[in-house]
């Protein structure tokens, strides 16, 4: 199994392109099952979950051809399957986002329930109640959510209890389609959700309100096809600036989403961080200074982004005083929070809540990486540790940041894939 070697210390210098979001590419690829005619999406980038939303939708019939410059052409115009099968579910919960186009465009889905996972239980039954108000009969049986709706879908007034992203992108979807007008209330804001939203629009659906808590849907008969360019990643994005200013460094980085990063930009400002923008650009400089310690309290968008916690914790781990984490989004996500102990952080875990005291130097050691956020934060004290670091179970960190290894490389970051 693939692990990275990081030999630190080593201050980030230089500049990096950021790719397209997962979180947006994934709920977009869902929603070409819709399209009855080809679609191009471009700057898909190259992550091993979006590789298996290709087999997905491969496997239920959709065309898919890989163009030049990150871009796929994908149609939906003889789809034959309408399973997503454990073994594809299994390795990437989104997989869940198929069941919204299914049961919209063909009246029938049949998705293995996604399990538990290592930041928390993660239910799906907000999207499976709102299904079941848009009209469609479920079942879950043998680990299986079985839906149909043999009539097709209608319009309801959806009130989400909690706000979810994928619970909301997946009732978006379904409810394009479903006759009359819907209303999705307490939706979630992300930029990911608007840029479906935006993307379902771009081929004929109706939906205002794009980018508040209240989507309305006034369902169409058909979408067609079209050109669409992903959003940049804003936790990719995130990620690198956070890892720069760990490190005493600076980076500049391209193609950004500056208005999808505030909040995140000025907790880096109050870590001491000069950042300038101009256009799609965005450079952090640190001017050799350890960052100063900064609280974070994660909450749905515009909040500070939980996929941003666990490398807040790593530089926070290295910072200039103390500093409170929160995280409200999961139950569970703390799981980096030992890894970095192993490297001699000084942090205190208490309910969902760690205290993390700065210390100067970490001491790199072997750590494994439990989920996708977990492992960057654990990328990032490699590269800030005195010593090698080997991050084990890197399966994790391929699923959704593209080409770290080169990226971080071309920083100045000491890195490599060993197996
Ligand atoms: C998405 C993101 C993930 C991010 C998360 C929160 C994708 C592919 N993944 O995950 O990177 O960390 O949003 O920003 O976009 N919940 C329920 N019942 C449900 C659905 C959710 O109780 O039916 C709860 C969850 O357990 C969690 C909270 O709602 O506590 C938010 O989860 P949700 O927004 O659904 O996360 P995902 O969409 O799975």
């Amino acid at each position: 199994m693939d692990k990275l070697l990081i030999t630190g210390p080593s201050q980030l210098h230089g500049s990096v392109r950021i790719s397209g979001a997962k979180n947006a590419v994934l709920p977009i690829l869902a929603a070409t099952l819709l399209c009855e005619q080809p679609t191009t999406i471009n700057r898909v980038p190259h992550l091993r979950d979006v590789t298996t939303t290709m087999e997905l939708l491969g496997s239920m019939g959709v065309n898919l051809t890989l163009g030049d410059d990150n871009s796929i052409e994908l149609d939906a115009s003889n789809v034959t399957s309408y399973e997503a099968p454990y073994e594809l579910v299994k390795t990437m919960r989104a997989s869940i986002l198929v069941l919204g186009p299914l049961l919209a465009r063909f009246g029938q889905a049949k998705v293995s329930l996604p399990g538990g996972c290592a930041i928390g239980s993660r239910p799906v039954d907000l999207h499976i109640n709102g299904m079941r108000a848009l009209g469609a009969s479920i079942s879950v049986e043998k680990g299986f959510i079985n839906a149909s709706v043999p009539n097709g879908l209608k319009a309801a007034d959806i009130t989400l209890e909690t706000i979810t992203v994928t619970g909301t992108e997946n009732l978006l979807m379904a409810a394009v389609l479903a006759k009359g007008t819907s209303v999705i209330r307490n939706a979630a804001r992300e930029p990911e959700v608007t840029d479906l939203a935006n993307f379902l629009v771009s081929v004929g659906a109706k939906i205002s309100g794009i980018g508040t808590h209240t989507l309305e849907v006034e369902g169409v008969d058909s979408l067609s096809g079209t050109e669409y360019t992903v959003l940049s990643d804003r936790i990719e994005a995130g990620t690198y600036l956070v890892a720069a200013a760990a490190s005493c460094g600076a980076v500049t980085l391209k193609d950004v989403c500056l208005d999808s990063l505030n909040g995140v930009l000025d907790k880096l400002r109050e870590t001491g961080a000069h950042i300038t923008t101009e256009g799609d650009t965005v450079t952090l400089d640190m001017k050799g200074e350890r960052p100063n310690a900064v609280d974070i309290s994660t909450a749905p968008y515009p909040g500070f982004p939980t996929d941003m916690q666990a490398q807040f914790v790593a530089m926070n781990a290295v910072a200039n005083g103390t500093a409170v984490v929160t995280e409200n989004v999961f139950e569970n996500r703390f799981m980096h929070v030992q890894e970095l102990q192993r490297m001699g952080a000084d942090i205190r875990l208490q309910g969902n809540t760690v205290i993390i005291k700065g210390v100067k130097n970490l001491t790199g050691a072997p750590v494994m990486a439990t989920d996708l956020r977990a492992s960057a934060s654990l990328v990032i004290a490699g590269i800030i540790a005195h010593g090698e670091t080997l991050v084990d179970r890197i399966y994790h960190i391929d699923r959704g940041y593209a080409c770290i290894e080169e990226k971080m490389t071309q920083l100045g970051a000491n890195i490599k894939r060993v197996s």
